[in-house]
């Protein structure tokens, strides 16, 4: 539940003396789907390596409410019963909180042939509409009704495999798509689809189980329709998450002596490493970890522009721009994807950052300004964890509330940073 912890931080005031190890737990856009595709499985699925984050708790209560059995079997293990799906509605009460439980959607009709959900929650990154659900589920033969506190799909006999185009490509829509083309009849071509090594971990594993789905990774995904899967005697070992790991590089460059952020896939930051690197940033990268040297990094400014997979990661926008409020000269932030993902930038200003936003998506960084620490609130678990980055690096101590966003996709982010060298306490 959303309670008002706090965390209380004591800056560096600008020196590097974060050292040792942070480990990259499970990639939270990666399991939240997996959790969702079990849905389409006729039996059980088992999956390792799960975050101990809030959203997983919600799409576990989300899961248990439709019937699912949910077995823990240690503290990153759990295997779903899947055999009887009791019920096609989705639960308002939770799924409010949880953009991803729109993924329930495709599985759902696919499996009971009806699914009712509640408008989405947008939240303050900006509407985050679901036209493209809307459409898609037209195409694939299902008749919508907008019940007005939401929509209730329903399919004559079996959705139809057909091909959708999507206007810009998007992460869950391409991954509900995908589902639903597992159990649709006949073939789906899914275009412009979106090319998120979450997408490719996650239709991997499906075909592992009985899918038959081609062009994972490219901007055209085939699935050809069959029956329900099986995961018996298989697991699925959820990937590293990229956005907590590009998050860690990050800090390690601002505040780090010696900063290792291991068990993380350095391919899947390409966009990220390159710009950090030809800004002046000195890191080691090995095959599942990067060192970053803070201390004998240089920061020279540079312009970014968010862009789906595999640009640069609007997820890692905020978190790079407090990186930019340190780095030598002006930087032009160009943010492509959302339209309400700057505010943020406001509370870095009032830490005495030198930004300046010129419309929803662009704004300018001048830098080197050191910050202030102060009293915060996170927006949501991004921007949240940028502030906890900025109060790191800031002279002062900082007040961070709604420290339930953070948690929602940073597993134990306090421990993490109290055992490389952070003053941080959570009450
Ligand atoms: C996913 O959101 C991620 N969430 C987001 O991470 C991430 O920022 C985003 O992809 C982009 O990478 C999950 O995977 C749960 P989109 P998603 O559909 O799928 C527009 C985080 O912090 N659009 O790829 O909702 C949309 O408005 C979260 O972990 C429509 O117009 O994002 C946006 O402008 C934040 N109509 C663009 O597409 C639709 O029906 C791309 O959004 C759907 C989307």
């Amino acid at each position: 539940m959303i309670t008002d912890e706090q965390f209380i931080i004591n800056g560096l005031a600008g020196k590097k003396t974060l050292e040792g190890k942070i480990n990259t737990p499970g990639a939270k856009n990666a399991v939240l789907k997996v959790l969702a595709a079990s849905i389409l499985f006729s039996d059980e699925v088992t999956i390792s390596n799960v975050p101990d984050i809030e959203d997983v708790a919600r799409m576990l209560e989300l899961l248990e409410d439709l019937g699912v059995v949910v077995e823990k079997q240690d503290s990153k293990t759990y295997r779903l019963i899947t055999s009887e799906i009791l019920t096609h509605e989705i639960s308002t009460e939770i799924s409010k909180h949880l953009r991803a439980s729109i993924v329930l959607t495709g599985p759902l009709l696919g499996r009971l042939g009806k699914v009712t959900f509640p408008h989405p929650g947008g939240c303050v990154i900006g509407k985050r509409p679901i036209d493209f659900f809307i459409e898609g589920f037209k195409i694939l033969g299902a008749d919508i009704k907008d019940t007005g506190s939401g929509y209730e799909i329903k399919v004559k006999k079996n959705l139809k495999g057909n091909t959708i185009f999507f206007k810009n490509a998007s992460v869950t829509a391409t991954e509900n798509f995908m589902m639903a083309g597992v159990l649709a009849e006949g073939q789906t071509i899914i275009k412009n689809a979106a090319m998120e090594p979450e997408i490719v971990s996650l239709g991997e594993f499906l075909n592992e189980c009985g899918a038959q789905i081609t062009g994972l990774g490219t901007p055209e995904i085939t699935i050809t329709g069959g029956s329900l899967l099986s995961g018996k005697d298989k697991i699925y070992h959820t990937m590293p998450d990229r956005i907590a790991a590009g998050s860690f590089v990050i800090l390690g460059a601002l505040a780090g002596k010696k900063l290792e952020v291991t068990n993380c896939e350095p391919k899947h930051l390409e966009s990220l490493l390159y710009s950090l690197s030809s800004a002046g940033v000195k890191m080691e990268i090995k095959k599942d970890s990067i060192i970053v040297y803070g201390r004998d990094s240089k920061l020279t400014a540079f312009d970014i522009k968010t862009h789906e997979y595999p640009g640069f990661p609007t997820d890692l926008q905020a978190p790079l721009a407090v990186l930019l409020t340190q780095s030598d000269g002006q930087s032009f932030l160009f943010e492509t994807i959302f339209e309400g993902r700057l505010n943020y930038l406001e509370t870095l200003g009032r830490m005495e950052a030198d930004v300046k936003i010129i419309d929803a998506h662009r704004a300018l960084i001048n830098g080197p300004k050191s910050l202030k620490g102060r009293e915060m609130e996170s927006p949501d678990l991004r921007a949240g964890l940028a502030y906890v980055i900025a109060a790191i690096i800031a002279s002062g101590v900082s007040t961070i509330h709604n420290v339930y966003y953070i948690d929602r996709g940073y597993e134990h982010i306090d421990k993490s940073l109290r055992a490389i060298g952070v003053d941080i306490k959570r009450v």
